[in-house]
């Protein structure tokens, strides 16, 4: 998800591109603005934690891109491109590395394992909006 500091700021075409162009698949993309309650259930883990009112304004403060990208070891491939929860600590090249100053305006989430990708899924999209198709790339990207 490219979070509401990344749309006002003008990155989102940037931080889309980083994901495409690595190899990954685009199988689902909308913008919505999340709501308190859809913020609250997505970032569950976290309610007992003493930042999680803020991160709540956070991510509704502003309309969002969700995304789905397909591709082999798509969850990990995607949180190294991301870079470490801290942008001060997150390497340059990463996305938070290049764009972002503080941890409470780190640009873009990513789902931190197959289980949390399939249930923030189910969360943010419907199964007709999400595509299965192939690309022409596939067998350039993978041996
Ligand atoms: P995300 O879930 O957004 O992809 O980020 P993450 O896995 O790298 O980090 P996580 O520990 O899941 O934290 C979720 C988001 O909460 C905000 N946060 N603020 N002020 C703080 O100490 C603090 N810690 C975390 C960040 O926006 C973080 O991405
Ligand atoms: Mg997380």
């Amino acid at each position: 998800m490219i979070k509401p500091d990344a749309v006002q700021r003008s990155l989102v075409g940037e931080v889309i591109s980083r994901l495409e162009r690595k190899g990954l698949k685009i199988v689902g993309m909308k913008m919505l603005w999340v709501d308190k309650g859809l913020a609250s259930t997505h970032y569950a883990e976290h309610s007992e934690k003493p930042f999680f009112n803020d991160l709540v304004e956070y991510i509704t403060s502003s309309p969002v891109i969700a995304m789905v990208f397909e591709g082999r070891n798509a969850v990990n491939v995607v949180r190294t491109i991301v870079g470490k929860t801290n942008p001060v600590e997150a390497s340059p090249g990463t996305v938070r590395g290049d764009f972002g100053l503080e941890t409470g305006r780190n640009i873009i989430h990513a789902s931190d394992s197959l289980a949390s990708a399939e249930r923030e899924i189910n969360l943010f999209f419907s199964n007709n909006e999400l595509f299965d198709y192939s690309k022409i790339d596939e067998k350039w990207l993978y041996e």
